[in-house]
């Protein structure tokens, strides 16, 4: 089976000042899970490594970098689906995880399939899982370059500043697939709001023999149009990865007016990416490829 493995960094209005420590995030991301696939490793495994990279790199609005919320701290959302077994494993609006990817790991070996708050921050608790005071990412954000949004912006992807969320894809030499994201939501939301990233069917999807999708972009939008179920149906209905992002993505646009974007990679290792805002940062390996293609 060939491999492939696709990450993105968000989608948005990203300022052109950010453009190269974005495609270089996603790059140095991509390379660390394709690494791990070209070594023999898993489609999970490299999924996870890549995410937790783009999580510690505080240029993308996940983990470390997460935006805040209207009255001043960060609640993070992540989920992670694995296609060979179609587990699902998801957290929401964690406050003192530094890489919420790993804990909706525990949640994917548990009968659940989502824990929020203060629930998924026990079960980190039980696994052992280090724990960061919240003030940390209040911390990395007033550090970072963009600035919070004002409200009426807040949840607009032209505006400038960090949105988006982060999120890779994997096929392993099993034919094995998964897919994940990770966001610190939108910038100035209120307290408890809960956008698609760690909703299964909309912010990301995987089914071995099918594909894998992982969105970025308005999570409300996503979870109305199940975006990331509705972009493998196009792959179930015979298109190919590039054509059914393309088609998912203009008709959230045309339906309900939704901004956004994805990353796919269908049975056969092809990949595909698609966006109707103005930027959105990207990297993937390929068959032999040795270093990864970034763009934004
Ligand atoms: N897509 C990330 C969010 O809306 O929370």
């Amino acid at each position: 089976m060939p491999l492939a493995l696709i990450v993105h960094g968000g989608a948005g209005a990203i300022a052109p000042h950010r453009f190269e420590a974005a495609k270089a995030g996603c790059a140095a991301a991509a390379s660390t899970g394709w690494e791990i696939l070209r070594r023999g490793g898993s489609a999970l495994e490299a999924v996870i490594a890549a995410v937790v990279a783009l999580e510690d790199d505080p240029t993308f609005n996940a983990g470390t970098g997460a935006v805040l919320t209207k009255d001043g701290h960060a609640e993070l959302d992540a989920g992670i689906m694995d296609g060979a077994t179609m587990g699902v494993g998801a957290v929401a609006g964690v406050q003192r995880i530094k890489n919420p990817i790993l804990l909706a790991r525990h949640v994917l070996a548990t009968p659940q399939v989502l824990l929020l708050g203060e629930g998924a921050e026990e079960l980190a608790a039980a696994r052992g899982m280090p724990f960061v005071d919240p003030q940390h990412f209040v911390n990395a954000y007033r550090r970072a370059p963009s600035q919070p949004m004002p409200d009426e912006q807040a949840g607009s992807l032209r505006a400038e500043g960090k949105h988006g969320t982060v999120g890779a894809v994997a096929l392993d030499a099993e034919g094995h697939i998964v897919a994940a994201a990770s966001t610190g939501g939108v910038a100035n939301k209120p307290r408890g709001r809960v956008g698609d990233t760690p909703i299964a069917g909309a912010g990301f999807y995987a089914e071995d023999g099918v594909g894998g999708v992982s969105c970025t972009g308005q999570g409300e939008a996503f979870i109305r149009m199940a975006v990331a179920r509705r972009a493998c149906e196009a792959l179930e209905r015979g298109a190919e990865a590039q054509a059914a992002a393309d088609d998912v993505i203009a008709r959230l646009g045309a339906r309900i007016q939704g901004e956004g974007g994805l990353i796919i990679i269908d049975a056969a290792g092809r990949v595909g990416f698609a966006r109707n805002t103005p930027a959105m940062s990207y990297a993937y390996c390929l068959g032999d490829m040795t270093a990864p293609i970034a763009g934004i």
